[in-house]
């Protein structure tokens, strides 16, 4: 199976734009999976509601129909993050997309930072989807500092985890390495680069780096911290079907629930 990811810097407000950018970048790829960063089509820093509301559109909007051009053309599926506008809410999600249009959506359940104050919170739980017989569990971002977004969509069956992110703390990278062997899933974080800085006193640096992961906590691929690139691997999924990590243990069966205290 081939995935790429593509690190770039989404221009704020710039749709059009950053779907030319998107369209150019993946112009001679073909992949089974296209994973792009959090909010890629509009930008990370909305200054206030009435703003994110004029950006954000419904889940089988023109942005994403044009990103299910370019998931045709690449013979793949695609995980792109946007602002989805549902009735009179908007929320960070992630749609899954396919050659014919968008088949489902993810909202981002943990908020970061101001997020809070424009989105509402994820109301779908984690839920994978199938790109072939693949599973795909997708989290966004900030999910990843919660342990129970990747274990709960290593329950729902995911081979492979997109996580699309515009992250801005520096632990993510590393600690994915654990959600990916803790787990044994893959896991494929898309990280913008870039920087925004549309609010005084609040300068944003996105960190890049976006990597993958496999099961045994190896990383496959990985982009630098601050320039654009086309991300490419190849990895085998069924790898992450194997749940044992020594001959006697099994990492989801030896799990003791009754003795954890989880509420
Ligand atoms: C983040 O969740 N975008 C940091």
């Amino acid at each position: 199976m081939k995935i790429v990811m593509f690190q770039f810097s989404p221009a704020f407000g710039q749709v059009n734009e950053n779907l030319e950018t998107i369209g150019e970048a993946l112009a001679d790829q073909r992949a089974d999976l296209i994973i792009l960063p959090e909010l890629c089509t509009t930008g990370y820093q909305f200054k206030d509601r009435a703003e994110l509301a004029a950006l954000a559109e419904p889940a089988n909007g023109p942005a994403m129909k044009e990103l299910s051009e370019i998931a045709a053309a690449c013979h793949g599926h695609l995980v792109a993050g946007f602002a989805e506008e549902s009735g009179s809410k908007c929320y960070n999600s992630a749609a899954f997309i396919g050659p014919a249009g968008t088949i489902g959506v993810y909202r981002k359940i943990h908020l970061f930072a101001d997020e809070k104050r424009l989105f509402e919170p994820g109301n779908l739980g984690f839920k994978v989807f199938l790109a072939g017989q693949v599973k795909i569990g997708i989290m966004i971002c900030f999910d990843w500092l919660f342990p129970e977004s990747a274990r709960s969509l290593t329950i729902a069956g995911a081979h492979i985890i997109a996580h699309t992110a515009n992250l801005v703390l520096p632990y993510c990278q590393t600690a994915m390495i654990t959600r990916a062997l803790e787990n044994h899933v893959f896991t494929a974080t898309c990280n913008r680069i870039g920087v925004e800085e549309r609010i005084a006193g609040q300068t944003l640096h996105f960190t890049g780096a976006s990597r993958l992961v496999d099961p045994d906590g190896k990383i496959l691929a990985e982009g630098s911290t601050d320039k654009t690139h086309v991300i490419v691997a190849e990895i085998d999924p069924g790898l992450a079907t194997d749940k044992q990590i020594t001959s006697e243990n099994n990492i989801l069966e030896d799990r003791q629930p009754d003795q954890y205290n989880l509420s």
